[in-house]
Parts: C-alpha cells; structure tokens; sequence
C-alpha cells in the first residue's frame, strides 16, 4: 500500500543524510566589549588573516594539520579575525570538516589585549601571518573571485564596533594510516569556519531552518505513527473476528 505520508517521508528523509557525512566542533562566546583599537585599524587588515563577521559569516578554507608533539600537543594552529561583533550578544563559531578527513579541532577565542598579554599566542599569530603573508594564498583570491570585488565591499563593510575577537583553531590529526607519506606529511584539512549569531542570545540563527524541518518531520512521524497504530488496530480486529467466526462455527 503506498499511502502518500510514506512517499512524503521518503522525499525528506533523504535531505538529512547530507548532515550525517560532516562533523563539526564549535565554540560559544559573548562579544567582547569595544576595545580601544583605532576604528580604521589597518594594521589588522595586514595580518592576512580570513575575517568573519556576522554580515560575512562563512569562510570555505584549508587549514593545515599535524600529529600532536610535546610543544604542540592539539595541532598546528590557524587564526581568523572576528569582527563587527555586537558586546554582550552570544555567537558560536563552527567548524566543519569531512569524516574523511579525521582531524581533532581546538576553538578558542581571545581579545586583542589577551594576545599581546601572552607570548606564546602572539608567536603563533605572528608565525601563521607572516605564512599567510609570504605564500601568495589561492583562498584568498578564490573568496574574492566568488564574492566579486563589488559585492565583497557591500558584504564585508569597514568595522562599525570595535568589538573584535581572534579566533584560534587547532588542528591536530587523528589518523593511522600504513601510508608512510599520509603519516610523514599530513594534508591540508577542507573547512567550512561559520560564524553564527544567537536568535535572543538562546538559539544559533542558521540552525532555524534546520529546526524548521526537524518539526515537520516530528509532526509528520507523529501522522504516520497514529496511522500505523490504526492499521495493526485494523488488522488485528480482523483477525480476531475471524478467529471468533471460525470459533462460532466450530461450536455449532
Ligand atoms: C601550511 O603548510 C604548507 C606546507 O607545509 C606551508 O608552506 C604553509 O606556509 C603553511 N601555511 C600556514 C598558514 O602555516
């Protein structure tokens, strides 16, 4: 019998197997108050590091990987820039890698006062800007190409707060491999970085429509389970009064 809720579940069902394919670490943190940078603060556009903000909130990028060492025990690290960040109102940052690739990633986030605070994150920052600096970076032309320059300016404003945030993931690989040249040298892992602002400081903004779906299909299983309850209902009353008719005839 093909009653049409099935073929209902059987077209939605299919669009959730995409999510089961990716993994995703996050981390969750408030913006930070205005800092006392310089509006302008050109000098951290020169960092060379992919920017985030809630107006440009996703960077496709590759980050590079290593096996964990004594000094470095959670990876190789990478940093972004978040910025035009509203103090007190709750983001989370995701990241989203292939199962194929397994990786371990560390999220932290740090104000500006913290990293020049702290030598061994200024170390890391400046070592990971000045790699950004000298290797003509094919993502940052590829971002540039797909947002087009025109757009890229309307999307990506100069800061109007200066509530900004460094991002720092760490990424260590979480592989066995028999391939001598997969365990010497460990590729380059594809990321999606996601910055997502908090609908009333409770629930992360892309996941609405997410949820939207997760409801549907809550009530559609809800529909169909009632039915399926219905029909063994049926099928079982069947069966009972044929026994009790087959019963009757015997008795007689
Ligand atoms: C990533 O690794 C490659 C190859 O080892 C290196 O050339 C590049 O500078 C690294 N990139 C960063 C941002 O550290």
């Amino acid at each position: 019998m093909h009653h049409p809720i099935i073929t209902l579940l059987g077209i939605l069902l299919p669009l959730f197997t995409s999510l089961v394919h990716a993994n995703v670490e996050k981390t969750i943190f408030l913006g930070p108050p205005a800092t006392t940078i310089p509006s302008e603060a050109p000098e951290l556009d020169d960092l060379g590091l992919d920017r985030l903000s809630p107006q440009n909130g996703v960077v496709r990028t590759q980050l590079n990987a290593s096996f964990p060492t004594a000094e470095a025990p959670e990876g190789t690290d990478s940093w972004f820039f978040l910025e035009n960040l509203t103090p007190g109102q709750r983001y989370e940052v995701r990241i989203c890698w292939l199962a194929t690739q397994p990786t371990s990633f560390t999220l932290s986030t740090h104000p500006l006062p913290s990293i020049t605070e702290d030598s061994t994150l200024l170390t890391s920052l400046s070592k990971f800007s000045a790699s950004r600096l000298s290797n003509p970076d094919t993502n940052l032309q590829v971002n540039s190409l797909l947002r087009g320059s025109d757009t890229k300016a309307a999307n990506d404003p100069a800061p109007t707060t200066d509530s900004v945030l460094f991002l720092r993931v760490r990424a260590a690989a979480d592989y066995f491999s028999n391939d001598e040249s997969l365990m010497r040298d460990v590729p380059s892992v594809a990321v999606d970085v996601i910055l997502d602002p908090f609908l009333w400081n409770v629930f992360p903004r892309s996941l609405v429509p997410t949820a939207g779906w997760i409801v549907v299909v809550a009530i559609v299983a809800g529909v169909v389970a009632r039915w399926v309850v219905g029909e063994l209902g049926r099928v079982i009353e069947d069966a009972r009064v044929e026994r009790d008719e087959g019963e009757a005839k015997k008795e007689q």
